[in-house]
């Protein structure tokens, strides 16, 4: 049994997959099955999982997958050329292509590549720029989608809160930051993000109300960096060496679990905090591009 203060995300990203599986089969019944595929490049061990893992739980709630490789030498235009292929494909509504991609191909010009409306992940100049604005009708990226619902389905005040945020990458610091901004209902938070270049880092963590951590870092989120009470997120996924375990690593996040568990008010583990909830909002982000495609949202 864990303690009364960690957050179940596994528990949570069901009930947020079962109702998307509601929404499924809706789409179903007006003769449409909503398809996703996935586009890897290369054999990265760590994407490999992700795109298992997204592959099983699509299935298990009626949306259908494909997945796409191509080898580690792909050029852009091979890549840009298959994104092409099924942006027009009808029958295709969500494309997601995982990063990382090799150092020849540009991320940028890839994922401004996919059609905004196809676009799960929410990487898309559209799609970014719609989340600055607080314009509803865009995808949100999954992860901060994700940690955003936790939030909210744990009884987490957001308004007003002291937010920190540790990284500031495009797929979870800036779009994290965004969303926690908004002038909106579960929104309207004082928000802070932390990166390589500030200064005492700590200071700013032990302010925090609620402290995001997605700087790829093991461990980093010490005990005296938390404020007691604070609700704290760790996003990190980081392999460290153990002579224990299976393969010589294991996987820890970017906060000290053991340390700062008993001070914070609320806390993910890791696994089975955010992970399992990123997969349900790219899901979610799917059944609703399914659903513009049904005629079922008019929003899409
Ligand atoms: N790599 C790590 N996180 C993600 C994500 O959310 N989407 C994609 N496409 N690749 C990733």
């Amino acid at each position: 049994m864990s303690a009364p203060n960690v957050i179940d995300g596994r528990a949570i990203a069901e009930q947020v997959n079962q109702e998307t599986a509601q929404r499924v089969a809706k789409v179903r019944a007006r003769g449409i099955e909503p398809r996703l595929v996935f586009i890897r490049v290369g054999q990265d061990p760590a994407s490999r999982v992700y795109v298992g893992m997204k592959e099983k739980v699509s299935a298990r709630l009626g949306i259908a997958t494909q997945t796409c490789v191509l080898p580690e030498s792909a050029r852009e235009e091979d890549l840009l050329e298959m994104v092409a292929r099924y942006n027009a494909d009808p029958s295709v509504h969500a494309i997601l292509v995982q990063s990382p991609l090799p150092r020849q191909i540009s991320e940028a010009r890839i994922f401004s590549a996919v059609a905004p409306e196809k676009d799960v992940d929410g990487f898309h100049p559209m799609n970014v720029g719609k989340l600055m604005l607080g314009d509803p009708t865009g995808f949100r990226p999954c992860t901060p989608a994700g940690i955003h619902e936790l939030l909210i389905r744990s009884g987490v005040r957001i308004e007003g809160a002291e937010a920190v945020i540790l990284g500031r990458g495009n797929i979870v610091g800036k779009p994290m930051a965004a969303i926690l901004l908004q002038k909106a209902v579960n929104a309207g938070a004082t928000v802070t993000i932390c990166h390589s270049q500030t200064r005492d880092v700590a200071s700013h963590c032990r302010r925090a109300d609620i402290l995001i951590a997605a700087i790829g870092s093991a461990q980093f989120v010490k005990a005296g960096m938390v404020k007691p009470g604070a609700v704290v997120i760790d996003v990190g996924v980081n392999r460290v060496p153990d002579p224990a375990a299976a393969g010589g690593a294991r996987l820890v996040g970017d906060v000290d679990f053991a340390a700062v568990q008993p001070i914070a008010s609320k806390i993910t583990p890791n696994p089975g905090g955010v992970g399992p909830m990123t997969i349900a909002m790219l899901l979610q982000n799917t059944v609703r591009a399914a659903e513009g495609a049904a005629g079922l949202n008019p929003a899409h």
